[in-house]
């Protein structure tokens, strides 16, 4: 447990380690323990502290600090005072989990992408050197969070591709060792499916390439992420019914989660080479839209034929990833995209699908979500199932009947490569109903904080880890 006491500013100690005047006692007298990231407040008019704020730890790991950081920052609310003190002698893990909570808490969608404030989440600690390196992870962290979740939250008359593509120039500028590509109109042609996707929109497509290349790192190994960005999702010509294309502003979480792991990444100077790549295109209805029945023509000339102009994401996604296959020689290709519905039937509300051929990569990523906090399972990809795609004039159908999540993933199968990879279906936990621990309600950021952990393992070889 912890507390916030409040003499002018607010402090948070562990209990037991600073106890002043009588609060002691009284703690002593409350009766059972806290859940992990509940919250009780003690108010002791005409008394210091005036007022004592207790939060549940649970087992008093990192997790447990997230959850009462981010419920510390909530019952703080507006406190332009507090400041949050350190513990002393808590562990890194202990600051970093306390940090995440209290900035990924304290976020608020503004109309523009804005880096952590400090706020009452300022974090001050006597020891500053001892935590650095956990309140630096913390940081960069929360901030690629805090990116995801501007971008994804941000409505889609403002949200072009050419908006999107504008924001991801616009981070990069200034961060040495960081460069941006984009792709547009006639500089597309390979990119068959992105072309098809984005046809029905007063919003041409684009494709942002966002490079990360450390200094002084012979041959780095090479991880290619590929994310989603569809700005926008109307289903296409295969209208969505009203209900369910409410909140397809999100659409784009995939190439968010990517672009702000990757900027992440530069801030922390990984030892890791990082391409994020974005098709970014509107699904839009309109005269120009791409139809049933189209024969689309893919970066790797291979056709897709479209049975439904909702199954996008896959399309777009297709060009991207044998685009990476074909130019980058990636080591590692990792793809993020909410892609499915059926993602939320099988897993529900905070699970998001994971599909590997590659155990040891699957089970590394499922570990840094656990620690991150944000959740995957691995589904699988039958052999047989393939028997769903089959086409009469194509190399394949864009929506074969058949379980939708991991039909999508067996789609997109085909146009990975050579390197080792992972998919990841994040349309069920990309956003959040209410607050609900260090998520807020709205856009999740789904995915930057699992893969600022991920690739914070990997060394800069080319031959161990993956
Ligand atoms: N963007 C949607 C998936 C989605 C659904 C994301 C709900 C977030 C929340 C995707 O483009 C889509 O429409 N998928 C279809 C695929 C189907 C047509 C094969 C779906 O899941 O119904
Ligand atoms: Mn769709
Ligand atoms: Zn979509």
């Amino acid at each position: 447990m912890t507390e916030v006491l409040d003499d002018q500013r607010t402090w948070v100690v562990p209990v037991g380690e600073v106890l002043p005047g009588d609060v002691g006692a009284e703690l002593a007298a409350l009766p059972g323990a806290l859940g992990t990231g509940e919250i009780t407040v003690l108010p002791r008019p005409l008394r210091r502290p005036s007022r004592v704020l207790l939060a549940g730890l649970g087992d008093g790991d990192e997790a447990g600090w997230r959850a009462a950081g981010a419920a510390i920052v909530r019952a703080l609310a507006d406190d332009e005072h507090a400041q949050i003190k350190i513990p002393d002698g808590a562990s890194e893990a202990a600051v970093r989990g306390l940090a995440e909570g209290l900035w990924l808490g304290g976020y608020r969608y503004r109309d523009a992408p804005t880096p952590p404030r400090s706020g009452p989440a300022d974090l001050i600690s006597d020891n500053p050197s001892r935590y650095e390196r956990g309140l630096a992870q913390a940081r960069a962290t929360a901030t690629a969070a805090w990116l995801a979740r501007d971008l994804t939250n941000t409505p889609a008359s403002l949200k072009t591709p050419e908006w999107f593509a504008a924001q991801v120039v616009a981070e990069a500028a200034g961060r040495p060792g960081v460069t941006v590509k984009v792709l547009a109109g006639a500089e597309l042609e390979r990119f068959g499916g992105l072309r098809a996707v984005g046809a029905g929109s007063v919003s041409p497509p684009r494709f942002a390439e966002l490079s990360w290349t450390p200094p002084g790192v012979p041959s780095p190994r090479h991880v290619v992420l590929v994310g989603k960005g569809i700005t926008f999702d109307t289903g296409g010509i295969s209208i969505k019914p009203r209900d369910a294309m409410k909140l397809m502003k999100k659409d784009m979480g995939g190439a968010a989660a990517v672009v702000a792991a990757t900027l992440a990444a530069a801030d922390l100077g990984l030892p890791v080479r990082i391409t994020a790549l974005t098709p970014l295109a509107e699904n839009a209805i309109g005269g120009a839209a791409f139809r049933p029945g189209d024969v689309i023509t893919h970066y790797d000339g291979s056709t897709s034929e479209n049975t439904n102009s909702d199954a996008e994401g896959r399309i777009v996604l297709a060009d991207a990833l044998a685009y990476a296959a074909a130019e980058l020689k990636p080591d590692l290709v990792l793809n993020l995209a909410t892609l499915t519905g059926a993602n939320a039937v099988a897993l529900g509300k905070r699970t998001a699908a994971l599909y590997s051929p590659d155990d040891e990569l699957a089970a590394a990523l499922a570990a840094a979500g656990d620690a991150a906090g944000e959740r995957m399972w691995r589904l699988p990809m039958p052999g047989d199932y393939v028997e769903y795609l089959r086409s009469d004039i194509a190399d394949r159908v864009s929506a074969p009947s058949g379980p939708g999540s991991v039909m999508a993933a067996l789609f997109l199968r085909d146009f990975f490569g050579a390197a080792p990879w992972a998919h990841l279906d994040m349309s069920a936990p990309s956003w959040a109903e209410a607050h609900d621990g260090a998520l807020t309600k709205g856009a999740t950021g789904w995915g930057a904080r699992m893969l600022v952990r991920y690739l914070s393992t990997l060394d800069g070889g080319q031959q161990s880890g993956a």
